[in-house]
């Protein structure tokens, strides 16, 4: 069967885009299939249309963008347990698999039940973020001093912290009992400290700002820019191995770990989306979203995304894809 997509056929500005008819995909053992609502804009999704991404020789085109979304559950695959058709959720593609979710239906690979403390536009945006602060909060030993009664948890700088996984990342550490310290620009600060961060300006000098914060110790450091930083939040935690990159290539050149996760060919870990949820429920986090586009405008949503000040996601309304019933 056919269904309707935000797609390209050929890599390109953000004018590639357009909707166009596509085969629907069915989900295989372990998946589910959505009724997608909302799917979110991210790095990944910019990179592959452009044709910047070292990806693009693998990619089948046309290619239908969107790792994250939210929506309805319209099949279940063999060996799914606990959700049913009808159930609302939020999560993740596996883009390398079967195309991306700014379609009329999207198969994910992992989710969670979508909490009624998020709106579609939040949860459609959640997943990859959730997901990768997640895996690096654990990777740098973040532990959650809260649940083991330890006075004053790790002191955690991020950088690149109003975007859509810092944003994220700062909630979920600051959930953890930590003390975090966020970079951004400046107009960002009062975003950042609203989300439970100590702000400070990004770019160059990035250590002695820190610094002159007078916090007394940076436990761990997390860069999720991939801006150049690695030397100076080595020297802010005095070791490399305290420290690692989600964004930078050059990391093992300073000792720093890069994690990479299921498109890097490192093993997924805990995806944390349910932990999310049941914090969103009792109203410890939110997922920022910066800017909501209906289908026929992804173009603009494309550009917006990589357009600063990022603050939290960008978002495509997909409601629009579905067949209008005829009105009597
Ligand atoms: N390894 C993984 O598993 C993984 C997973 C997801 C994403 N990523 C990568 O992680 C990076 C960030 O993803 P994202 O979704 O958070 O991107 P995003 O939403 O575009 O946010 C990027 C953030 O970085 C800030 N920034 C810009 N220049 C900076 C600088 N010099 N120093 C520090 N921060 C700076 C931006 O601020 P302004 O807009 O105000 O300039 C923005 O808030 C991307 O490269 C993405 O591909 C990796």
């Amino acid at each position: 069967m056919i269904m309707r997509a935000v797609l390209f056929d050929r890599f390109g500005p953000p004018q590639v885009l357009h909707i166009a008819s596509a085969a629907e995909p069915h989900a295989g053992p372990g998946e589910v299939r959505i009724a997608v609502r909302t799917a979110a804009v991210s790095p990944v999704d910019l990179a592959l249309r452009s044709g910047d991404s070292p990806s693009r020789d693998g990619l089948a085109l046309p290619h239908i963008p969107g790792v994250d979304a939210a929506g309805v559950i319209d099949e279940v695959g063999a060996g799914v347990e606990g959700f049913a058709v009808g159930d609302e959720v939020f999560g993740a593609v596996d883009i390398t698999r079967l195309g991306g979710a700014s379609a009329q239906f999207a198969v994910l690979a992992f989710w969670a039940a979508k909490p009624a403390a998020l709106s579609f536009e939040e949860a459609g945006a959640a997943a990859t973020g959730v997901e990768t602060a997640t895996r690096a909060l654990d990777l740098l030993g973040v532990a959650n001093a809260k649940s083991k009664g330890e006075d004053g948890g790790t002191t955690l700088l991020i950088d690149g912290a109003a975007g859509g996984v810092g944003s994220i990342a700062v909630q979920l550490a600051v959930a953890r009992g930590a003390r975090v310290v966020g970079t951004g620009r400046p107009e960002s600060h009062d975003f950042l400290a609203g989300l439970g961060a100590v702000p400070v300006a990004y770019g160059a000098g990035l250590a002695g700002r820190v610094r002159a914060l007078g916090i007394p110790r940076i436990d761990r450091a997390l860069d999720v820019a991939g801006a150049g930083s690695l030397p100076e939040l080595v020297d802010l935690t005095g070791t490399a191995e305290s420290v690692v990159t989600l964004a930078d290539f050059t990391g093992p050149s300073h000792g720093v770990r890069v994690s990479l996760g299921r498109y890097g060919g490192q093993p997924d870990g805990n995806h944390g989306l349910a932990h999310a949820a049941d914090l969103a429920t009792k109203g410890l986090f939110r997922v920022p979203v910066q800017a909501v586009f209906p289908a026929d405008r992804a173009a603009e949503a494309h550009t917006a995304a990589a357009t600063g000040p990022r603050r939290g996601k960008t978002v495509l309304d997909l409601t629009g894809l579905m067949p209008q019933v005829p009105q009597a």
